[in-house]
């Protein structure tokens, strides 16, 4: 549309956060093998990620892999593992070309050596980029998230370099994961449940939350750009009044 004013850049997310769900029930739908709904999903991932980067979303968090999902079916999991494997090989290259920083948060110790080897060599390859940070969470969980923050705290305070009262919300964001970076400010879940399931429990305090019931192989373009519509009409007020918001600095990724 030609005529249409640039949208602001107020109304972009600076930072999208996403629970990629529905790829078993869509490879059920077609009495298929749940991992060729996995493998739809990775598509999904490359929409997603040129979306964001065409749009100006300067973060991307993707919840790939849960603690929890561990427990699923030797198969699966496997089939997964394998597809992880596969999407390091092959896609970084054309990540880095596009200017796009790969990073990882999880429990990475649960994965084994070669995929931990391949995540180090693609954070170490893209560590200067800065069109869009890419996230991928994998064997993550918010709980875990949060304790992993605590721990660390606490071993300052055991060592005496922290004192307990130093201990805020600043400092406590600074030890979770993604503390580089602005929280999410839209959390966007496919496959039709309306929950957070153990993602950035910490991080998506004050996340502007979207729902669909498109399964994760199914959504496109047009079904993000509804949600970025819906996020720019909403009016976020962090506990403040709308008059105050308004005053207050845009920022953006450093
Ligand atoms: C949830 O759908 C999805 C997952 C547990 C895996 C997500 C993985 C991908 C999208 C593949 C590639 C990802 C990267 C980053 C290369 P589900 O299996 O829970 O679906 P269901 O609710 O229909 O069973």
């Amino acid at each position: 549309m030609p005529n249409e004013p640039a949208p602001s850049p107020a109304r972009i997310p600076r930072h999208l956060a996403v629970i990629m769900d529905g790829n078993g029930r869509w490879a059920e739908r077609r009495r298929r093998p749940r991992i060729i709904g996995h493998r739809a999903g990775a598509r999904t991932v490359n929409i997603c990620i040129d979306f964001c980067i065409a749009r100006g979303i300067q973060a991307l968090t993707l919840f790939a892999f849960s603690s929890e999902n561990w427990g699923r079916p030797e198969d699966e999991v496997g089939g997964l593992m394998k597809l992880f494997l596969n999407a390091l090989e092959r896609e970084v290259e054309e990540l880095d070309r596009r200017g796009v920083r790969v990073r990882f948060i999880g429990e990475r110790d649960r994965f084994s050596d070669k995929i931990r080897e391949r995540m180090a060599a693609a954070e170490a390859q893209t560590r200067t980029n800065a069109t869009l940070h890419l996230t991928i969470a994998a064997s993550y969980g918010g709980r875990w998230d949060i304790v992993q923050a605590a721990r660390s705290l606490a071993a300052d305070v055991a060592a005496g370099r922290l004192a307990p009262e130093a201990i805020d919300e600043a400092l406590f964001a600074s030890r979770v994961s993604l503390a580089d970076l602005p929280p999410p400010d839209l959390f966007i879940r496919t496959g039709g449940d309306t929950r957070i399931s153990n993602f950035l429990l910490w991080q998506l305090a004050y996340t502007e939350l979207w729902f669909t019931e498109a399964l994760w192989p199914e959504l496109d373009e047009t079904m993000l750009q509804r949600a970025l519509d819906e996020f720019g009409g909403r009016e976020r007020r962090f506990g403040l009044t709308g008059a105050q918001i308004a005053a207050q600095p845009k920022e953006t990724v450093e």
